[in-house]
């Protein structure tokens, strides 16, 4: 049976529209969310990801703006940069769009950024919190699957959820959340990784199977219980000589085999992606709220 393709577009339209209500209500109050984005460097992935991030904040009402930097650009040069986002009122939230170029320290980077402004929840004092089961921004790829998850009613009470990778941005804080005492949560989580012995015998096992390595055909059709649900975070540049650009985005699943075996999957380009700025979006929403209390 051909699974149900979880709509992201859908489900991060409807979300959208329930934050628009809230931009509206501070506008009333005469605050215009404000969110920068810090871009080190010329990569190509991060530069569309930030203008995918500009174009969905000016489209409810949040005031974006993008700090572009050269790629040599020193430490102490981002320092500054920080502090004067940190100290700026219009600038309620802002991200340091990953990967950083070598010269630059990313622990230290974002121990830098003030955490009420840390609407990428990766400051230990946010990621604390959130582990505490009391969150004040939520991650922005695990918080969107998981909105994913609870607008198809797909039951995490219970299940057997496997996470492939263990990444400070995916893997971990969804296993957290997964496995939290919650309406969204109750799972029973298992996270692989580069040292577990046998993926499969995991995989195969799981209600619901999330794929966060950055690896292109990493989940095939045998590697997956007849009727799961399978999120594929993956956004991998694959060469298409057919293609426009010279190349297309592929997740870390292989769609064509294994839809025809999950009960739900989320395509790529169209799935979690959409989502990951959704959230990035509510936690700036969320920090101009906080700001005003
Ligand atoms: N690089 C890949 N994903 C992300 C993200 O969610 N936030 C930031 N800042 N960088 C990323």
């Amino acid at each position: 049976m051909e699974a149900i393709i979880i709509d992201g577009k859908k489900v991060a339209d409807e979300f959208r529209a329930r934050l628009a209500e809230r931009v509206e209500k501070l506008a009333q109050r005469g605050v215009i969310p404000g969110l920068t984005a810090v871009l080190v460097g010329d990569d190509p992935a991060s530069a569309s990801y930030v203008r995918s991030k500009k174009k969905a904040a000016a489209e409810i009402g949040i005031n974006s703006s993008v700090v572009e930097l050269p790629a040599g650009t020193p430490q102490s040069e981002l320092d500054s940069i920080i502090d004067g986002l940190n100290a700026d009122d219009r600038v309620h939230g802002y991200i340091v769009q990953l990967p950083l170029p070598k010269q630059l320290n990313v622990e230290k980077t974002i121990q830098r950024i003030l955490p009420v402004k840390d609407v990428d929840c990766f400051h230990p004092e946010n990621v604390g919190l959130m582990t505490l089961g009391r969150p004040r921004f939520l991650p922005a790829t695990p918080g969107g699957i998981i909105e994913l998850l609870r607008a198809y009613n797909i039951q995490t009470s219970g299940a057997e959820v496997v996470i492939l990778g263990r990444s400070d941005i995916v893997g971990r804080p969804l296993s957290i959340m997964l496995a939290q005492k919650a309406v969204m949560g109750n799972a029973t989580v298992t996270v692989c990784h580069t040292r577990t012995r046998d993926w499969v015998r995991h995989t195969r096992n799981a209600d619901i199977l999330i794929s966060a390595v950055g690896r292109a055909n990493t989940v095939t059709a045998e590697m997956v219980k007849p009727g799961a649900t399978v999120i594929d975070v993956g956004m991998n540049r694959i060469d298409d000589p057919s293609a426009k650009k010279g190349y297309r985005l592929v997740g870390d699943v292989d769609f064509a085999g294994v839809s025809q075996v999950a009960g739900a999957i989320t395509p790529v380009p169209g799935g979690v992606g959409l989502m990951t700025v959704a959230m990035l979006l509510a936690n700036t929403v969320t920090a101009a709220e906080l700001r005003g209390q």
